[in-house]
């Protein structure tokens, strides 16, 4: 090649390559669902199957760092507008000692951080799988914290009331009491357990919600009701998401069927419920936060954040591509 060619083509390559770089610290305006999404160093955002929590003005998304496959901590990132984030780093990590329940090698996935007014911590639960187990030890964890970004100090893990407790939330009522809303019984059984006041354990008040073998529990309460998003259990594979509802946390849920509307409705986009946020600015306007899992590349996976639609009809996701928050004002 020519010295000619050579400075053409070398001028090619760094105009593409800072262009890519550009887009990739280029400021967010709007939500682009399911596509590439970088924190504002340009590095993907690592955070799936999470939380955003917020408080005082910024919202701080928590998830699971992982990697190919494995998983690497959890991770926290935070925000003034729910479009650009700033890495935070790992608030929570594994452990080195292989005899640790926290143990490199095990699983931590679908964390949720709640504060409590009362303690002034903030408490961080987690599915937990052991090193060496699989899927087996089905347990939850909780870590602690004096401050949001971390880090977290694990605490304990178990399964509450000797249930089995795989795919998970936490919800935080208006009162100030939580919930642990778990997938128990190898996933065949959704049950409920309020947390102690401290939110550091699990109490006796422990219920069986309904048996249809449903996973990855996100909720949200409107109008004094509780409404209970979950999906089917297939593994990273999607399937189709229901809705119910409940005037109670304990029941009876009444079953809605599959919220999701427009193309891929039926594979709930491709993705699976995370959780649902409310926005604190903005009265009964929800965001559905889902995971759109590549199970060949973890990290890769993508998130789906869409508008709850809420009309006299119920409650429905709309797909949508590209969507900006005035969309709640229209
Ligand atoms: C899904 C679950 C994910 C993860 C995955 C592992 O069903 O919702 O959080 O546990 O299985 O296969």
């Amino acid at each position: 090649m020519k010295l000619k060619q050579f400075s053409l083509l070398l001028a090619i390559a760094i105009t593409i390559n800072v262009s890519h770089a550009q887009l990739k610290k280029q400021k967010n305006t709007s939500f682009k669902v399911g596509q590439l999404w970088y924190d504002t160093e340009g590095n993907l955002i690592n955070a799936h199957g999470g939380t955003i929590l917020y408080f005082k003005h910024i919202y701080y998304w928590f998830g699971e760092k992982r990697g190919d496959h494995q998983s690497q901590g959890i991770t926290v990132y935070t925000s003034k507008d729910l479009y650009n984030w700033q890495y935070k780093g790992v608030v929570f990590e594994q452990s080195k000692d292989a005899t640790s329940p926290i143990a490199e090698g095990g699983i931590m996935e679908r964390p949720k951080v709640i504060y409590n007014k009362k303690t002034k911590k903030f408490v961080l639960w987690f599915h937990l799988e052991i090193r060496g187990r699989g899927y087996n030890a089905a347990e939850v964890g909780v870590a602690e914290s004096n401050h949001i970004l971390g880090p977290y100090k694990y605490v304990r893990s178990f399964r509450p009331n000797g249930n089995m407790s795989r795919d998970m939330t936490i919800y935080k009522d208006d009162d100030g009491k939580a919930y642990e809303i778990y997938s128990s019984r190898d996933n065949y059984d959704m049950r409920i357990v309020q947390l102690t006041d401290d939110y550091l354990n699990v109490t006796k008040k422990d219920s069986l919600l309904f048996s249809k073998h449903r996973e990855a529990p996100a909720i949200f309460k409107y109008n004094h009701q509780y409404y209970l998003i979950t999906s089917a259990c297939t593994g990273w594979a999607p399937n189709e998401a229901a809705l119910c509802v409940a005037n109670n946390l304990y029941g009876p849920w009444k079953m809605l069927g599959n919220p999701m509307k427009g193309e891929k409705s039926k594979t709930t986009f491709d993705g699976q419920p995370a959780f649902i946020l409310p926005l604190p600015n903005k009265k009964n306007c929800f965001i559905y936060v889902g995971d759109k899992w590549n199970p060949k590349d973890l990290m890769d996976s993508r998130y789906q954040f869409l508008p709850i639609k809420i009309t006299a009809g119920g409650v429905a996701i709309p797909w949508e591509e590209n969507w900006s928050l005035n969309i709640f004002d229209k």
